[in-house]
């Protein structure tokens, strides 16, 4: 439940610091107690948090890959510095990654095997008795180096395998540590990175467009028409029709990959533009196409029509740039007047019986609307004082969903702050097209409000519509400094 965990999880931090603005705002009025200072301005300020967490040295160099062939892993390390009172740093002192080495010879013996059998002809289990050892897949911890005896029914388990030991033969999977990770699309064992459909790792889908359209013509006379080109570098390339038509799919040479000159090609896998295209036939009768791609030319998808066309329904991922020119193209042939536009988010499976209505292109987001204005002194006044958190940040990055935005942040300088902050944190901005924007790299003076979810489990920094962002200089430290004396009480 609740939300994606922010660098640092805010949770169960209910209770701390639930010192509410007003009596700040008092102890900033007099000075009393130990805790707050006084700055340049000669006004009061709640203390500082504690200092947060330690800082990690840059990584050192990675390791030689652990085998000699096939594959294996490759580690780096680093160490948190930390200063009294401060915390751990967060994140892992270590970082393994996959090499792959050329193929092992043929009867090399695999990695497991060898750490079995350095224990034949050795008395082990506390005898005299020797065995020879191989390895048993059926124990429970797969990263356990459990090994049979030949000749006997038993396995022992000689504890952990080595680091880089596959975890299953053919399986993708190292272990480390004597856990199972499998390697994300950046080499990272354990990481979650994953290609997105532009084939981009860790990408948000946003450097293609998704073309999705319906053809609908319903042909004038039997024989082969054209549906439409798939330009070079397309992915997750779909096709399917209901129909005793055929799909044909021709190369950029002009020779057909399958289903050409009016002879029917078996249902299989073809290799075509550098992808290998799969093509289905079930007695719906129903035809399907699916490529991954990316494709290394353009191709052309026709219909062999026998009867009319019910529709053929395709899609692809198109690389930006060459989205327009496949656009101009299609129109230049015709093609797309009656035809659905492209769609930049969620496609329907192809299954979806649901015809998709004309649309206008939207080649690119609608742009962000203006902001309103939220300059002025009374505007800061009411953020600095309503507000839960007032502090100098940095932006590190920035991701916009559907209905937020999220930006990470490293929190520089604390101003005010009703719980503790932590040296990175999650701001969210309740729109797609925040206001005002927050640019990357840059600092800025924000006042958050903290809100909590609803099961009660994390909190968010929230940085409201219209809220108070602005770039940090020292006029508008001075500005905020004073702010916090006019609180109301
Ligand atoms: C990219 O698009 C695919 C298919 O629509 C979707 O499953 C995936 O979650 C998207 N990835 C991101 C990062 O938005
Ligand atoms: C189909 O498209 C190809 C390539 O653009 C073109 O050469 C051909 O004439 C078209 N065929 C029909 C029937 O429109």
């Amino acid at each position: 439940m609740g939300w994606p965990a922010p660098p640092s999880a805010r949770t169960s931090r209910l209770q701390a610091s639930n010192v509410p603005c007003v009596l700040w705002a008092l102890l900033a009025a007099g000075c009393h107690g130990p805790g707050p200072r006084k700055d340049s301005l000669g006004s009061c300020f709640p203390p500082l948090p504690h200092p947060g967490p330690g800082e990690w040295t840059p990584w050192g160099s990675w390791s030689r890959c652990s085998s000699s062939c096939g594959r294996g892993l490759s580690v780096r390390s680093r160490r948190c510095i930390q200063f009294p009172r401060e915390e751990l740093c967060w994140g892992d002192t270590h970082e393994y990654r996959l090499c792959q080495q050329p193929d092992c010879p043929p009867g090399a013996m695999p990695f497991r095997d060898l750490q079995c059998a350095l224990y034949n002809g050795h008395p082990v289990l506390g005898t005299q008795k020797t065995y020879q050892w191989v390895p048993f897949y059926g124990a429970p911890n797969q990263c356990d180096l459990n090994c049979l005896a030949v000749g006997h029914d038993f396995y022992h388990s000689f504890g952990r395998v080595l680091d880089g030991t596959p975890c299953s033969p053919g399986a993708q999977g190292l272990c480390v540590a004597g856990r199972c990770l499998s390697a994300g699309c950046d080499g990272l064992l354990g990481s979650d990175a994953r290609e997105d459909r532009c084939g981009r790792c860790g990408g948000a889908n946003d450097s293609c467009l998704f073309v999705q359209r319906v053809f609908r013509d319903a042909g004038a006379f039997a024989g082969y028409w054209n549906v439409t080109l798939i330009p070079e570098g397309a992915r997750h390339i779909r096709a399917a029709h209901r129909s005793r038509n055929h799909l044909a799919l021709m190369g950029g040479d002009g020779r057909y990959v399958l289903n050409g000159n009016w002879a029917v090609s078996p249902a299989g896998t073809y290799e075509a533009a550098g992808t290998r295209v799969i093509y289905t036939r079930a007695t719906g009768p129903e035809e399907t196409l699916r490529a991954a791609g990316p494709t290394s030319e353009d191709l052309l998808l026709q219909v062999l029509l026998q009867e009319p066309n019910p529709g053929i329904e395709f899609e692809f991922w198109l690389p930006r740039e060459r989205y327009g020119p496949f656009q101009a193209q299609a129109q230049v042939l015709g093609w797309s007047p009656r035809q659905p536009q492209p769609r930049e988010v969620d496609p329907q499976p192809l299954e979806s019986p649901t015809v998709i209505p004309p649309r206008t292109p939207i080649p690119t987001p609608e742009p962000c609307p203006p902001c309103p204005d939220t300059r002025g002194r009374a505007h800061r006044l009411l953020h600095y004082c309503g507000s839960d958190f007032v502090f100098q940040a940095r932006v590190l990055g920035r991701v916009r969903q559907a209905q937020e935005t999220r930006y990470e942040v490293r929190v520089q300088l604390i101003y005010k702050n009703r719980s503790p902050l932590r040296a990175l944190e999650y701001v969210w901005a309740p729109s797609r097209c925040p206001c005002p924007p927050l640019g990357l790299h840059r600092d800025y003076l924000l006042a958050t409000w903290r809100l909590i979810s609803p099961d009660g489990t994390q909190d968010r920094l929230l940085l409201p519509h219209a809220g108070y962002a602005r770039l940090w200089s020292p006029a508008e430290d001075s500005r905020v400094r004073l702010a916090a004396r006019h609180c109301p009480l």
